[in-house]
């Protein structure tokens, strides 16, 4: 069984980021600024915010914050939006997801400019990832098909089961997958599928992105497969300084002895989708350049 090490990896890709950086900076150019938008206090997404704002600091990006109350007004955060399309100092910015009920996450998303939409969640940039076009692909389906290059894991015509069906995930790897160049055979199950064992037990390749702590047990994974862990949930534990422990969608225990490849929880998918936006967002101060 071998590790996909994600740690190792995306540290390996900040050091190649970090050095076009320097020539930026070299050649007199601004280096690229990336504005992360909060709205409310969901620890989560304070965490996450922050671990991409570090992120930024270690390869030398640019990198602003922007908090907002959750009682702003839809009006109000889209008028925000509006003003970082049009802020030229700014490459590329995400509003951090969810937002607060009261908030159309669809109109917001719809607002950003899709050349500054360095999450790809834009329809537009959506609909060109469908088609194989580029464009910037969402932060975590892209940060697993790096871990997968990296390993040099053949997919072509490995049967792959996704297990969620988000719009930051499980549609866009599954289409990924698909696609010419990884070439696997897709199934999707989701939260209505039956028998869900039936189609991991068939699956060369597992992709958990299901948001349910440890839900891929050891007898529904075969000999060999490979599984990647896109869980990250907090779960309360009075053992640990913070009162809790981040816990994936896969029992490593049990899943891991009968796998060629997974990921670990923490360090595998967690890293590549921060490492991935900074390659966004490098893509988009270039595409300015
Ligand atoms: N919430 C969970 N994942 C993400 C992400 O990749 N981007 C944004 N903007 N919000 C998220």
């Amino acid at each position: 069984m071998v590790l996909l090490d994600g740690k190792y990896t995306s540290a390996a890709i900040k050091e190649g980021i970090a050095a076009k950086v320097r020539e930026m900076k070299e050649a007199g150019k601004p280096v690229p600024h990336l504005v992360a938008v909060l709205v409310g206090n969901d620890g989560a997404s304070m965490t996450y915010v922050a671990n991409k704002e570090a992120a930024c600091a270690q390869v030398g990006f640019k990198s602003t914050v922007l908090r907002f109350p959750d009682t702003i007004s839809e009006e109000q955060l889209l008028a925000e939006v509006d003003k970082l399309n049009k802020d030229a100092s700014v490459d590329g910015f995400i509003v951090q997801l969810p937002l607060p009920k009261h908030i159309s996450e669809k109109k917001v998303i719809a607002a950003i400019s899709p050349d500054k939409d360095v999450d790809g969640f834009h329809i537009i940039n959506v609909g060109k990832l469908t088609q194989s076009l580029p464009t910037f692909v969402s932060a975590t389906p892209k940060g697993i098909l790096s871990l997968l290059d990296q390993y040099n894991v053949e997919t072509a015509g490995k049967h792959c089961v996704v297990i969620g069906r988000s719009n930051i995930v499980g549609r866009p790897i599954s289409i990924l997958l698909n696609q010419k160049g990884y070439d696997c055979t897709v199934t999707v199950c989701h939260s209505r599928s039956k028998n869900i064992e039936v189609f991991t037990r068939m699956a060369d390749i597992i992709i958990a992105a299901v948001g349910i702590p440890e839900f891929v047990t050891g007898d529904m994974v075969k000999e060999g497969a490979i599984v990647v862990d896109v869980g990250i949930t907090r779960v309360p534990d009075d053992t640990k300084p913070k009162g809790y422990r981040i816990v994936g969608d896969v029992k490593f225990d049990e899943v891991a002895p009968k796998c060629s490849y997974i990921t670990p929880v923490p360090g595998g998918v967690g890293p590549m989708t921060i490492v991935s936006l900074l390659q966004n967002t490098l893509q988009a101060a270039e595409a300015r350049m």
